[in-house]
């Protein structure tokens, strides 16, 4: 017999529901807390799982508990979510997915994933694979932006980051793709709302990044709160155990969001705990994390033949598996040897990547980059480095952080700073020691937007305009530059409707939550010591009325035409974005010619690409396909790949693109971002 199997056949009901319990410590809140953490709990075999631990210390300690003192010896799984980095926090997710670049996607879950292992933890809750087109939603900020072609490359390049080539590998720690599925299509964007689709819609846009997760070996995988067409699906076994096991293959583990188990009895589906940890576990959910549905429920369960012996069997097994596979039976200590912290080499590759997620909106007579040295910064978000973890900020140290007003001295400008206003509340009194400072700089540098509690979860907003009074401090300064370029540096977990800001402001960076190098990464660009790149994953709205708002919409029978007014339209507003997916300006001038595609096993689509600016920059691509079928309608487009070139001024190259053929009538288009005017097209 192996371990497992030995394991299993000595163990009590109660060491097994402990296999299949994770409780919180209090170093971290990230859910309401309902179990306070015992020692005597873990010594007894109570609780085999942890989350919201880490710190070389702490978890030796505990971790010596199980394996030293409990009567098994079975070592802990400890978890943690490093949503965009561990001690060394990165842009949030929303903006690393702006760089459209894999490998850096790889290179800073590595780098969590290293962190993580040196703070003792074994699992991240990530990443996070939510398609979401709704910024009302506070969590599209931890996701991949509206697309499923860029959510399964992100999770590809993530589960590689942390997972590595072994989860044995030093390390490497599990990741737990989240939240399966269609979390990001609540209703009306408010949190933990109900979700209802067509399956179509769900298996085209919604399931893709998790198919991908699970192809890429992701270790686990969390259920979204969520319920869909009316099944929780913590609850779900159509979801879980017939598409995510059956037809997807994932035999890892699935754990329960914080305290979802219990939750089934709010969602009316069962009613009593014991109804609930059935459903839970009958559906394939391993681990019920913060319930205590399992530990309390499941004996109940059994007694009333609502599970067998067996099911609960089959979960142990695939958690002690996990555990196996991260040696941790071998080696429990082998993780969390020393803590880690921000070093040299992790805040360059922050730097990098922080500038990298920059997206440049707009850039009107050239404001960017900066020629001016006296400088005017003005705005809540000016000198506020520990806003600039944005949600989800893992272990990171708000003292790690650097905020715009640092970043910029030290690139060596002469700096003026007032906030005017603060980010919520109604005070106007700083606003006059604000505008006071334009009048002697040649260049005003706003710094506008959202606190980093104003996305993530539970932070659905209904107005997505600028929070307290800053769209008033911002009209002052517009009135008070007198010609001279004001550049708005907008910081937000998802894109704001702010289109009268935009249209005032001489350029516009749209900087996400850039992490603990946003200053430096924002002072960079603005300076022109790296040309943005950065491209927006997420359409983004003129108007709150006009989302759900995204590229991939199916044709309508009546497209909109100025001339005839029975057409597709809103009364008030364009129908387009303000910003399309893929918008990103750069400090290059590129254009594109000679689209072309040979035919092969694989289609090989090539475009050919000149930098006529007078700088150094990388442009990014995008292959979109129009399909037309017989009785079924396709999106009007449909993302097949993206790739980024980067060129010297004149200097020319080719963007080489492969997909699958495909059946029937179709036509590819390349360019710069899905605005239709851009594109570059060829019949296939
Ligand atoms: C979130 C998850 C997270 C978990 C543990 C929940 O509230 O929905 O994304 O992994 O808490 O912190």
């Amino acid at each position: 017999m192996g371990r497992i199997d030995s394991l299993i056949a000595e163990m009590t009901l109660t060491e097994k529901l402990g296999q299949l319990t994770m409780t919180a410590a209090d170093y971290a809140v990230t859910g309401p807390v309902v179990t306070p953490l015992s020692e005597d709990a873990i010594r007894s075999g109570v609780i085999g799982n942890l989350l919201n631990l880490y710190g070389a210390e702490a978890t030796r300690r505990i971790q010596t508990i199980a394996v030293e003192q409990s009567r098994l010896h079975i070592p802990l799984l400890l978890g943690f979510d490093a949503i965009h980095g561990q001690r060394t926090v990165f842009p949030i997710p929303l903006a690393e997915t702006s760089m459209f670049d894999p490998a850096a996607w790889e290179a800073t879950a590595r780098m969590a994933a290293q962190e993580c292992a040196g703070d003792g933890l074994h699992m991240t809750f990530a990443p996070m694979l939510d398609v979401a087109r709704d910024p009302r939603w506070g969590r599209i900020a931890e996701g991949p932006g509206e697309d499923p072609f860029v959510g399964s490359a992100v999770a590809r390049a993530k589960i590689r980051g942390f997972q590595s080539s072994s989860l044995a590998d030093v390390g490497a720690i599990a990741a737990c793709a989240k939240h399966y599925v269609a979390y990001g299509a609540v209703t009306a964007g408010r949190e933990y709302a109900s979700t209802d689709m067509s399956e179509g819609m769900l298996r085209e846009v919604y399931l893709p990044p998790f198919r991908a997760a699970v192809e890429a070996g992701v270790a686990s995988i969390m259920p979204a709160f969520t319920d869909l067409n009316g099944v929780p699906l913590t609850a779900s076994t159509f979801l879980l155990r017939d598409v995510l096991r059956g037809e997807l293959g994932f035999d890892g583990v699935l754990v329960s969001d914080y305290h979802a188990v219990a939750e089934l009895l709010n969602h009316g589906v069962a009613s009593d705990l014991a109804e609930a940890a059935a459903l839970a576990l009958k559906a394939g959910v391993d681990i019920d994390m913060m319930s205590d549905a399992y530990r309390l429920g499941l004996p109940v369960a059994l007694e009333r033949d609502l599970v067998a012996m067996d099911d609960i069997d089959a979960a142990v097994r695939r958690v002690l598996t996990l555990k196996e596979r991260l040696d941790l039976f071998q080696d429990p200590y082998r993780r969390g040897r020393a803590d880690t912290g921000v070093t040299t080499q992790s805040r360059a590759l922050a730097r990098d990547v922080g500038a990298r997620s920059l997206v440049l909106l707009k850039n009107d007579a050239n404001a960017l980059p900066l020629a001016a040295r006296k400088i005017a910064l003005i705005g809540p978000l000016a000198d506020a480095a520990s806003e600039m973890r944005g949600p989800w900020g893992g272990a990171g140290r708000p003292e790690d952080c650097v905020g715009v007003l640092q970043g910029l001295t030290e690139a060596g400008l002469d700096v003026r700073h007032a906030p005017g206003v603060a980010i919520e509340t109604d005070d106007l009194s700083g606003v006059p020691a604000a505008l006071a400072l334009c009048a002697d700089a040649d260049a005003i540098i706003l710094c506008l937007g959202e606190a980093l509690l104003m996305s993530g979860e539970a932070a659905s907003r209904a107005h997505l305009g600028l929070p307290g009074r800053q769209r008033q401090l911002a009209d002052a300064v517009f009135e008070k530059a007198a010609g001279k370029p004001v550049i708005v540096v907008l910081f937000s977990g998802r894109p704001l409707a702010v289109p009268e800001l935009v249209s005032r402001a001489g350029a516009v960076l749209a900087a996400w939550f850039p992490g603990c190098e946003a200053g430096h990464a924002i002072a960079d660009v603005l300076t022109g010591k790296v040309s943005p790149s950065g491209r927006t994953p997420v359409s983004w709205p003129r108007a709150v009325g006009q989302i759900p708002i995204f590229f991939g919409e199916r044709p309508s029978g009546r497209p909109f035409n100025p001339a005839d007014h029975f057409t597709s339209h809103y009364s008030d507003v364009e129908n387009t974005p303000l910003f399309p997916f893929g918008h990103g300006l750069t400090y290059g001038d590129f254009s594109l010619s000679n689209l072309r595609v040979e035919p092969g096993d694989l289609l090989t689509v090539k475009v050919d690409v000149v930098n006529h600016g007078v700088r150094a920059a990388e442009e990014t691509l995008f292959l979109f396909l129009n399909q037309k079928k017989p009785g079924v309608t396709r999106p009007l487009l449909e993302l097949k790949g993206f790739g980024k070139i980067a060129l010297t001024p004149s200097g020319q190259g080719t963007v080489t693109f492969t997909l699958p053929p495909t059946a029937g009538r179709a036509e590819l288009f390349v360019g710069p971002s899905a605005d239709v005017r851009s594109l570059l097209s060829v019949p296939i």
